[in-house]
């Protein structure tokens, strides 16, 4: 059976002390969910103080650079973030395609490298809105996993969750409708299948993401091809992830 999971993809907000106490908030009142992981995706500079503090919560980095170590100043690599005992890792987020300019080459570098560590990947796919507009969403968001996730064989897949995003209803309030994310789950789930086979395809978790919120997230969880959410805004509020993590 596939995994049900909530994640909260916390971007670069919150103070070392506001993270702490948001971690902890959640850790005290949220009840073990049978079946639903919940993960959080802090800022770097969080991580090492959350990771002592670590219970129901499974932590996670938001970006990591795919080479060992060397002259990449700024850059976090993943055998630094392993060192501390991160093993959860968000590849391929919509902004860092945009804003950072992270190409699909670079997505896949960053893929082979996570998976080599032996990271869990949470991988993002999503169309802006021209392509939307345009109804090609299905070959771009094809296009992502091909170039980022189709040189995998089946055990490195176990390591890997998907989430579709989709750009235009990150942050901006837009939901996708119930059918447009169900669609498109299920469009990802079958290319799976076609690619590597029904076990795969049934064992991948899909998670949706975009503007998810305690008032949708029934909805959208109860679609037979989404697994959970990752949660960007409504993830910054204790009692809204909490919300959001029981509406299974
Ligand atoms: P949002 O962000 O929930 O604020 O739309 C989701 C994400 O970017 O992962």
């Amino acid at each position: 059976m596939r995994k049900k999971i909530v994640a909260g993809n916390w971007k670069m907000n919150l103070s070392s002390s506001d993270s702490i106490e948001l971690f902890e908030g959640i850790q005290r009142e949220a009840e073990p969910i049978s079946g639903v992981d919940l993960v959080v995706f802090p800022g770097f500079l969080s991580l090492s103080l959350l990771v002592e503090r670590s219970g129901i919560l499974v932590l996670g980095a938001q970006n990591a650079y795919p080479g060992h170590s060397g002259a990449f100043t700024g850059e976090v690599s993943l055998a630094q973030l392993k060192d501390l005992g991160i093993n959860h890792l968000i590849i391929g987020h919509s902004e860092r395609r945009m804003l950072f300019h992270e190409t699909n080459a670079f997505v896949h570098e960053k893929v082979t490298a996570a998976l080599d560590l032996g990271f869990t990947i949470f991988f993002c796919c999503g169309e802006p809105l021209d392509i939307r507009s345009a109804n090609q969403e299905g070959d771009y968001v094809l296009e992502q996993l091909k170039s980022g996730l189709w040189h995998l064989n089946e055990t490195q897949m176990a390591q890997v969750v998907i989430a579709y995003e989709p750009v235009w209803a990150i942050g901006t309030g837009q939901t996708a409708t119930i059918e447009q994310a169900e669609s498109m789950h299920a469009f990802i789930r079958n290319q799976l299948k076609i690619h590597f086979g029904p076990e795969v395809a049934d064992q991948t978790s899909i998670l949706y993401g975009g503007s998810c919120n305690p008032s949708n997230a029934k909805e959208l969880f109860a679609c037979p091809n989404v697994d959970g959410g990752l949660i960007g805004g409504a993830a910054l509020n204790k009692d809204s992830f909490i919300q959001i993590a029981q509406s299974f």
